[in-house]
């Protein structure tokens, strides 16, 4: 018998090659083969700042403008750390894998829809005006008192007092000298700028309305359930009644599937010998193995594909 995971990325490649265009939508969990937390549950924030342990803080308090007023050092040294951290990691091979993909078989047609605040989908070579961030961006500053945002400056390190759990030099603005916070939506926020947000949006509204006709394949990565805003966003519009849309999970634990209650036959490695050969309606494929893996297998299949 054939193996059932090549078969899968098999059928997966044709229906990438056969629609026209890809929306590239993101969590947490392609972040994870870089070598970056994902934060899940208290334990794995904990793990990662054992601070938070000794305060019983859970993700929601800590990303939280509360805690920025209340303690800015403390806040900072959770941000300025993540800050350090995506500066000194590199996206890993399966970001490149797909931007190929997007390159030489999609001429370009692709959007990134991604609640990752790290930037390293344009750190891989995505183009930024194809990426939207809508949580935001711990690359730009954001000052409440002026409301405005600017990036962060070329190198910028933050000073961590390590032991104390503490960043000593909390960044000011560049207008006013006010402190400022993360340009990144976080828990019970009112005061987030969505300015930049809204514009990426903009184009991302162009992407799908330029592209409605000749089909989409949403490739969805590593989005958990916690915070559904990836998964819904990938479920609506695999669900547009426009052209044909393939949807593609790449999430070694997937959980429960849908969030819209989308009724459509998950198609994954256990079930694809059984799969008609002709592709006749939407498809949803679910594939549970890592991103690096799962994006280098897809760029190899539909490498042989075309
Ligand atoms: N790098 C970042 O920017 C970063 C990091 C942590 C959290 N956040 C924020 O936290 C929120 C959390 O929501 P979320 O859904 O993104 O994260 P999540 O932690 O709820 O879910 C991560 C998902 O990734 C999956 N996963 C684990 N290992 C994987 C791998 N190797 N390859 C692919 N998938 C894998 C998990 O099964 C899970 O479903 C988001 O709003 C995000 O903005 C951002
Ligand atoms: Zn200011």
């Amino acid at each position: 018998m054939a193996d059932p995971s090549s078969l899968l990325y098999q059928r997966v490649a044709k229906s990438i090659m056969r629609n026209k265009a890809m929306l590239v939508t993101a969590g947490a969990g392609i972040g994870i083969d870089s070598g970056l937390p994902d934060f899940r549950g208290k334990e794995g924030l904990w793990k990662a700042y054992p601070y938070f342990k000794n305060t019983n803080m859970s993700f929601t308090d800590a990303a939280n403008p509360r805690f920025f007023s209340m303690k800015p050092k403390e806040f900072w040294f959770f941000y300025g750390h993540r800050y350090n951290s995506y500066q000194d990691h590199l996206p890993h091979s399966g970001f490149h894998a797909l931007l190929k993909v997007c390159r030489e078989y999609l001429g370009d047609k692709y959007h990134v829809y991604t609640s990752n605040v790290d930037g390293h989908f344009q750190k891989a070579g995505f183009n930024k005006r194809q990426v939207t961030e809508c949580h935001g961006s711990i690359n730009h500053f954001q000052c409440d008192k002026c409301r405005t945002i600017y990036l962060v400056p070329h190198r910028k390190r933050f000073e961590l007092d390590i032991k104390n759990f503490v960043c000593n030099d909390i960044p000011k603005c560049k207008d006013c000298a006010s402190p400022v916070r993360p340009n990144i939506l976080m828990f019970g926020d009112r005061e987030w700028i969505s300015s930049r947000k809204a514009k990426q949006e903009g184009r991302l509204r162009d992407f799908l309305s330029t592209n409605n006709k000749d089909g989409i394949t949403i490739i969805e990565i590593g989005a958990g359930t916690a915070v559904p805003t990836i998964r819904m966003a990938s479920e609506s519009v695999f669900c547009e009644p426009h052209s044909q849309r393939t949807l593609i999970r790449i999430n070694p634990d997937p959980g429960n599937h849908s969030m819209y209650g989308i009724n459509y036959d998950v198609i994954n490695e256990s079930n694809i010998n059984k799969c008609e050969e002709e592709i006749t309606e939407n498809e949803l494929f679910e594939i549970k193995e890592s991103s690096k893996l799962a994006l280098k297998k897809i760029r190899e299949a539909v490498k042989d594909f075309s």
